[in-house]
């Protein structure tokens, strides 16, 4: 989808649908006036008839889009198919968009909103050539804020997976007129349009890659991906390590985990340096991403069950968010400096694989008893966040999988937050609100630290049956960042939607991009981040 905006008085022709954004109100819907008023011509009443609206069961709410007719013998179709009216030029249909309450179409709820009703638009207009929204004017938000989201929502909700489809597809709509004002907010919302577009896009690629099937998108594949992908960006640079290298490297936590797999593990590291840094006290600020790379995750021996392993190809989500905002980041020109860790491998049973009762050494030298093989994101993050922690970063975020314990307490909607530096922890938040992201943050206390002590080893690999279990996974992850500033996003839940609903489609979501997005690219962040160093 093609996303432009215009001034008020420069709306084009030829469109098929004009959204128009209306305000639920106490005492009905009401038209929001934008910025510069409604373009000329256009066939509306300036109050909408309240039992037109009653019929079609249309409040205003956000997610609402009726389409209305102001003339319906003069826009029904012909049996020719022929749209054009009386007149000859085709009238776009009217689509009201309800935006919601006024009073909240204002800071991160109002993007949210604006997401949602841009959304709701572009699946009430199908298949078209063009159509057009107006923002809602005197609300507050920036243009350039409300075309982002109106962008983002957009081009979220248009998204398929069609890869292994054979056959014709159904359309989209491919071109989004974002109607602005007068010709200064339309270019100011056009930078905004251009931001939210290139957002979604990298949202797009993490959701690509965890719709891929499991054995097209091997830990291989994963990794010639990243590679290709940066090819060509100066401010990023790729390393691979293959098996070889891995056991080199002593990351026994990824080995163990793939030592059961056809397939060889990887692991990729990626810098990004920032052509235009920020500098706090003379050096840049330095963020280390981890994401879970599980291509395929069976459970290993601790086998899964046939329908617990469906959606078992999502277990990379993480991987795939560390990508997607390495790749707005570098896009949008983050200032501050990323060191991304991907460990990718796939978790199966084998003759060869790791077995219940076996102890694995993790890349920073302890020791892990594996009681159980599903538990295996912790295993292979056990390296990953190892390796970030010799990187030297000011704070550490890593996004997994990781628990259906996750799923458990928080649903399906929500990531669960936990780490050890509270301040990371609200900047993380903030993040989320901003993007949209649902996020909460658990617990990480130290009395449960009993909950994975080992007869034998240094920990175990599994807390106690029925108990705490998103806690207990991050409880072993601290083991493996020492003292620097950690937060983990527990996306068991939030990676996959069961729906197509909002701007999310059925199957994966992408979640974690667009949080990650909004927090490297956010100064404030970025002045945290360079005072965290300090102390
Ligand atoms: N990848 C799963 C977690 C998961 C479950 C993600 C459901 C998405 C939906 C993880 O590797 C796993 O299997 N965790 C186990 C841990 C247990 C064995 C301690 C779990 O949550 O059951
Ligand atoms: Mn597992
Ligand atoms: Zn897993």
């Amino acid at each position: 989808m093609r996303v432009e905006s215009v001034a008020t008085a420069a709306l084009p022709s030829g469109l098929a649908a004009l959204g128009v954004p209306v305000f639920s109100h106490a005492d009905g819907p009401r038209l929001a006036a934008p910025a510069a008023g409604l373009p000329e011509g256009l066939q509306l009443p300036a109050e909408l008839d309240p039992s037109w609206c009653r019929r079609h069961g249309f409040t205003g709410k956000v997610e609402q889009a009726v389409t209305f007719r102001s003339d319906p013998s003069v826009r029904a179709p012909s049996p020719e198919g022929d749209d054009t009216s009386a007149t000859g030029s085709s009238d776009p249909d009217i689509v009201l968009v309800g935006v919601g309450d006024s009073s909240l179409l204002d800071g991160d709820r109002g993007l949210e909103s604006l997401r949602r009703a841009s959304a709701a638009f572009v699946r009430s207009v199908g298949q078209a050539d063009a159509a057009a929204l107006l923002l809602p004017g005197s609300v507050g938000l920036r243009g350039d804020e409300s075309a982002a989201a109106v962008a983002e929502g957009a081009v979220l909700a248009s998204y398929r997976y069609d890869d292994f489809r054979t056959g014709e597809n159904p359309g989209r709509l491919d071109r989004l007129v974002i109607v602005g004002g007068s010709v200064a907010d339309a270019t100011l919302a056009g930078a905004g349009a251009a931001r939210g577009v290139r957002i979604a896009e990298s949202v797009s690629l993490a959701r690509d890659l965890v719709n891929e099937p499991p054995s097209s998108l091997t830990p291989e594949k994963f990794t010639e991906f990243f590679v290709r992908r940066f090819a060509d960006s100066p401010a990023l640079s790729i390393e691979v390590w293959d098996e070889e290298r891995i056991a080199l490297e002593r990351l026994g936590g990824l080995l163990g985990v793939a030592r059961g797999s056809a397939q060889p593990p990887r692991l990729v590291r990626a810098e990004y340096q920032p052509v235009d840094p920020i500098e706090i006290d003379g050096r840049v600020p330095h963020l280390a991403l981890v994401g879970k790379g599980i291509t395929f995750d069976s459970g290993g021996l601790s086998l899964k069950t046939a329908g617990g392993m469906e959606t078992m190809k999502t277990d990379m989500g993480g991987a795939a968010a560390v990508l997607g905002a390495l790749d707005a980041a570098a896009a949008l020109g983050a200032r501050i400096r990323i060191t991304a860790l991907t460990p990718l491998t796939e978790n199966m049973p084998s003759g060869s694989a790791t077995k219940p009762g076996d102890v694995l050494t993790a890349r920073n030298g302890k020791t892990i008893e594996v009681l159980n093989t599903d538990a295996e994101g912790r295993l292979v993050l056990a390296d990953g966040l190892s390796l970030a922690v010799e990187s030297g970063p000011d704070a550490i975020v890593d996004l997994a999988t990781l628990t259906g314990a996750a799923v458990v307490a928080l649903g399906k909607e929500i990531a669960g937050l936990l780490g050890n530096n509270a301040a990371l922890m609200a900047q993380v938040q903030a993040a989320a609100e901003r993007a949209g992201e649902p996020i909460w943050p658990l617990p990480l206390p130290d009395d449960y630290r009993n909950h994975i002590d080992s007869e034998i080893a240094d920990m175990r690999n599994v807390g106690r049956p029925g108990q705490a279990g998103s806690i207990s996974a991050a409880l072993l992850l601290r083991e493996f960042v020492g003292t620097v500033p950690w937060a983990h996003l527990d996306i068991a839940g939030p990676a996959r939607s069961d729906e197509s609903h909002r701007y999310l489609a059925k199957g994966a979501t992408g979640f974690g991009v667009r949080t990650l997005v909004a927090l490297v690219t956010s100064e404030a962040f970025a002045h945290w981040l360079g005072h965290a160093a300090a102390g």
